[in-house]
């Protein structure tokens, strides 16, 4: 690792480790020891600090809570067999925070200052990282305004934050999903490529409407006319189709996510035909119906790989084959987890040794 970064650490005299109920840990309600924080000013990154988890003091007229200048990344550290931590990819990350950053108005981060900071933190609360099957460490840095201002204009000053949380599994059973057809989560032209806050808060009421139904997430479509499968409200969407694996192709209403990279690189290294491209709600719905799509899932990094078990489009179920017979997702995910894990050998180089 190359170690520049000049960080101040204060490290916390009360350590919360040993009261974790790491058998309850859920999805991100459990937050290490440490935070890192730093502070944009003056057109340069600064006060680089790893500190206390704890509260922030803000002025309530930050221009993020009144405009939503505010985005993020999710990434996972994880501990392998002979208790080396690594990060997974945090590179791809890095180059998403500031494709996001770009277009939300804010400033970028030097890759290597993203990365640096990522791995101090983890560093510092490496205990904290679980090693039951399924848990690791969730890895959640975010950049939001802090100018004082009312005006609609982007912000002169930032923070960008780290905090890290041990999570089992996002998801935890077979999802059942709806296709939406009245709202969208992003158009042409819009940020739905951008991780930002915003795409986020936009999707709850589709999706608590959805749930109210008796749905566990939503699987969006193009805001046009609804006929295009577009991606998950927290992961993208593939389907083995005719055993070809089939997932959208990436524009700027979908989040190129960082699992679907490393999904479409395995199994093109297994000779697995992969088609990344437009797919009909249609298409999806016949190949369903006549037994065509065997397979279709959920891929993210909290999501991991997530088993669609039926699809509904308007008001008609349709019912995939048991996901726990699927031949690729089970795979992909079995391989995933052993490289992650060091159980075989990193072939692409994935992980970021801490
Ligand atoms: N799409 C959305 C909307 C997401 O929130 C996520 C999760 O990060 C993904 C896709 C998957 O991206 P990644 O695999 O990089 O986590
Ligand atoms: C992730 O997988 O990192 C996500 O951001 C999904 C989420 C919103 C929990």
């Amino acid at each position: 690792m190359i170690d520049t970064l000049d960080i101040r650490i204060t490290r916390t005299s009360a350590s919360r480790l040993a009261n974790t109920d790491f058998n309850n840990l859920g999805f991100g309600k459990i937050f290490t020891d440490h935070m890192f924080v730093a502070d944009y000013v003056d057109g340069q990154w600064k006060n680089f600090q790893i500190m206390p988890y704890g509260e922030l003091a803000l002025s309530p007229a930050i221009s993020v809570f009144h405009y939503g200048q505010a985005f993020f990344e999710g990434l996972k550290a994880f501990k392998q067999a002979d208790g080396k931590a690594i990060i997974f990819r945090p590179y791809k990350n890095a180059e998403r925070f500031n494709k996001s950053a770009e277009r939300m108005s804010m400033p970028e981060l030097p890759e290597d200052t993203f990365v640096q900071s990522i791995a101090a933190l983890v560093d510092i609360d490496r205990h904290w990282i679980p090693s039951e099957k399924g848990q690791s460490l969730y890895i959640r840095p975010f950049m939001f305004a802090t100018d004082p201002v009312l005006g609609v204009q982007p912000s002169s000053t930032y923070k960008y934050v780290v905090l890290t949380s041990p999570v089992a599994s996002y998801f935890t059973k077979n999802l059942k999903v709806k296709i939406e057809t009245k709202y969208s989560r992003a158009s042409e032209g819009g940020f739905g490529f951008a991780k930002c806050s915003g795409n986020y808060a936009g999707s709850l009421f589709p999706t608590r409407e959805a749930v109210k139904e008796g749905f566990d997430q939503l699987i969006w479509t193009d805001s046009r006319d609804h006929q295009y499968i577009e991606e998950l409200g927290a992961a993208n969407v593939m389907f083995v189709l005719d055993g070809t694996l089939i997932t959208p192709s990436t524009r700027d209403t979908i989040l190129k996510g960082i699992t679907r990279d490393s999904v479409l690189t395995l199994a093109r290294e297994w000779g697995i035909p992969v088609e990344e491209r437009r797919i009909s709600v249609a298409e999806v719905v016949e190949g369903i119906k006549k037994g065509k799509i065997t397979e279709a899932f959920g891929v993210g990094t909290a999501a991991t790989i997530a088993p669609i078990a039926e699809i509904s489009h308007e008001g008609v179920p349709y019912t995939l084959p048991d996901p726990a017979k699927a031949e690729f997702s089970n795979k992909v995910l079995k391989t995933l987890n052993e490289l992650r894990y060091g159980l075989v050998e990193d072939q692409f180089e994935w992980n970021y040794t801490v």
